[in-house]
């Protein structure tokens, strides 16, 4: 029977790149419902976008394109495919949305969020604009529509310190993660301060503000958790690991790291180098995905840690999505226009 031929099909291709990190009954279990996602993906003319967390049998299997929160969201602005299926969390697909609201965008589980994301609301937005009145406003794209809406431009982990400083201005509000604004402070020459640890008073001309980054107390319930003992443990044991950070980690997490960059500059930073083993920090699933594409180097990954709402979107759920039209993404238009503006701002800045 045809269909039969082609689940084979696919699960023989499914072998020839996950048989190091996935069991073998996993891969015939999960080969069945990936030839239907691309036999659907294929009927409904859909496009398929999988950040680099998806689990490896989704990550390698039915997106179109896989990438970081910068390069997914190009990806969105320009594809014709309909509807656009984000294998990815909710800001992500709203993201999708914004840029290319003719296209029906699905998110295939419905509660997939973000703890940086719930850190704030755009009520707080407006509160801090009133409180330091004509600062910029730099927005990390780990943020909801309306939040995006109240920003001046966004940002992703691969453009951060390139946004902050293209707005060339002495004093900016980056927001809403602590650990990435004291990373890109770092590295841009500023010094940094938490107007909710401070008196109502602080106002811009305060000289404490002067080349000042003024930031948030949002954290990546993930990233947070990483710390220098992990790093010291690790090395203890494999001296000539190299260890990748994402800046979402604390700062001395990161300045303990050989490398720290967005998840694809640590996709090509393990591709183009060559250590006989590296220490990802990170969610989890990116090391089996890199373990995949390089067989000959040994992934290291602290798998305790996960991200509970990218682990929320399955195969099954992708195939829901387009057998159901599940769970359309909807941005008012009054919002998605205004967070436009922020976000396109970011393109330009490349
Ligand atoms: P990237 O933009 O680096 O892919 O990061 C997204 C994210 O949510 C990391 O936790
Ligand atoms: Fe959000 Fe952290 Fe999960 Fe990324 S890893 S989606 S920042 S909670």
């Amino acid at each position: 029977m045809p269909i039969i031929a082609g689940v084979q099909e696919t699960y023989l291709r499914m072998r020839d790149k996950l048989k190091d990190v996935v069991p073998d009954f996993e891969l015939q279990q999960k080969a069945e419902l990936v030839f239907e996602i691309l036999r659907l993906k294929a009927e409904r003319r859909a496009v398929i976008l999988g950040h680099n967390y998806m689990e490896p049998a989704l990550y390698h299997t039915v997106p179109d394109f896989t990438g970081d929160s910068l390069e997914l969201s190009r990806k969105a602005a320009e594809t014709d495919g309909d509807p656009i299926v984000f294998c990815g969390v909710r800001f992500m697909a709203e993201t999708a949305k914004i840029l290319n609201p003719k296209k029906t965008v699905l998110l295939p589980a419905q509660e997939a969020g973000c703890s940086l994301a719930g850190s704030i609301t755009a009520e707080d937005v407006r509160q801090l604009k009133q409180r330091f009145p004509g600062v910029p406003v730099v927005t990390y794209i780990n943020t909801y529509a309306d939040v995006k809406a109240e920003s001046d431009v966004c940002c992703t982990s691969s453009n951060a310190a390139a946004v902050v400083e293209s707005l060339n201005r002495e004093t900016v509000i980056f927001l809403p993660d602590e650990y990435l604004a004291k990373n890109v402070a770092k590295e841009t020459g500023k010094h940094i301060i938490f107007p909710m640890s401070h008196p109502a008073g602080l106002r811009t001309a305060d000289s404490s503000l002067d080349y000042a980054m003024i930031g948030w107390h949002g954290k990546c319930e993930v990233h947070e958790q990483f710390t220098v003992e992990d790093i010291e443990r690790v090395r203890q044991q494999f001296p000539d690991v190299v260890i990748l950070a994402h800046p979402e980690c604390p700062p001395d997490v990161v300045a303990a790291s050989d490398f720290s960059g967005s998840t694809s500059a640590m996709i090509r930073y393990v591709e183009n180098t060559q250590a006989p083993r590296y220490l990802l920090l990170t969610e989890c699933s990116m090391g089996d995905n890199i373990a995949a594409e390089n067989p000959g180097k040994e992934m290291l990954r602290l798998c305790s840690v996960r991200c509970p709402h990218m682990n929320q979107i399955t195969l099954e759920d992708t195939l829901n999505a387009l057998r159901y039209n599940r769970y359309v993404i909807d941005v008012p238009e009054e919002i998605r226009v205004r967070a436009k503006r922020a976000v396109d701002r970011m393109l330009a800045i490349g």
